[in-house]
């Protein structure tokens, strides 16, 4: 029966390609953040991981798909902050729930937020942007990777705290909405660093500001909105590797060992903080703490969106 077999199929594990679903288009953070990750850990594995880019509905198509897929270890996805948490208070008919119906292998990088703008749109700082966001809000077009998508909750935030609404535009990723930002078709978004920086270091882009704390080694230019006089706005993602609920334990063991594995090669530390991520600490990157972020970021932005959309 399938209990017996199950201890020697984990034994076995993996025998085959393994396909890791990112939610959001080729290009966007999600999919950085899981190539350069996968790529090791499919050295450790000793299998191929192939990255699959399943777009739709702010990452929750994928998403439950995923929650769907067979539970042995041979289709897992890299979530983040919005398909695993966000998601919740703003799709109520979800078809999954991110506490029951996945195994949490590990987090993978923390990913601060940061209001950017086309070069040419008029503010020039974050003082600027806030009056003329007050002035014009109605009037501008935010680019964001889809209801429930890090950048659209993130600017929900923002927008709530500046008291605007602005016209949505939605597309697959932001990977494509950073083309768009760069394209001057886009006024403004709110997106994580990782898809930045290249941007902001080319000057494709500008950045008013990042919402953390303390400014990024990797943008030490770009102030925090605390320094640029916008407090309330702080938001950092994290994007993480999930299985299927019911993945053998071993299984699951396995997919964190090479991702811990992953996190401490100096390689892989070294791309992701070229990019401003910030990498977990060990005991960050457990089973057990990642369910508990999952919980707790539920909890922490179900009120701040149902509030978020009742302004
Ligand atoms: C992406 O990879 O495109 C992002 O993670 C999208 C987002 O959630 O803003």
């Amino acid at each position: 029966g399938a209990i017996l077999a199950t201890p020697a199929v984990a034994a076995d594990y993996p025998s085959r390609t393994i396909t890791m679903i990112v939610p959001f288009a080729a290009g966007g953070p999600t999919d950085v953040i899981a190539r350069i990750v996968a790529q090791h850990m499919s050295t450790t594995l000793g299998q191929a991981i192939v990255i699959e880019n399943v777009v739709g509905a702010g990452g929750t198509t994928a998403t439950t798909r995923a929650a769907r897929a067979n539970p042995d270890g041979y289709t897992i996805i890299t979530g983040h902050m919005g398909t695993h948490a966000a998601a919740v208070p703003l799709y109520p008919k979800l078809a999954y729930d991110p506490r029951k119906d996945f195994a949490p292998v590990s987090l993978l990088a923390g990913t601060p937020i940061l209001i950017l703008a086309r070069t040419d749109f008029p503010p020039k700082d974050l003082a600027e942007f806030i009056a003329y966001a007050k002035a014009n809000g109605d009037k501008l077009n935010e680019a964001h990777a889809g209801v429930g998508s890090v950048s659209h909750v993130s600017c929900q935030l923002l927008n709530s705290v500046l008291g605007i609404k602005p016209t949505g535009v939605p597309f697959n990723g932001t990977g494509p909405a950073m083309n768009a930002l760069v394209g001057k078709q886009v006024d403004f978004m709110c997106d994580q660093i990782v898809n930045a920086v290249p941007q902001i270091k080319g000057g494709t882009i500008k950045a008013y500001a990042i919402a953390t704390p303390d400014r990024n080694p990797s943008l030490p230019d770009v102030p925090t909105t605390t320094e640029g006089g916008l407090p309330a706005f702080k938001a950092q993602a994290w994007n993480a590797i999930f299985a299927p609920k019911g993945t053998p334990e071993p299984v699951v063991a396995a997919l964190n060992a090479a991702a811990v594995k992953a996190l401490d090669d100096e390689n892989v530390r070294k791309r992701l903080l070229d990019l401003g991520s910030v990498i977990p600490e060990r005991s960050e990157r457990t089973p057990e703490a990642l369910g508990k972020l999952v919980e707790s970021e539920i909890a922490k932005w179900t009120p701040v969106l149902k509030e978020a959309a009742a302004n």
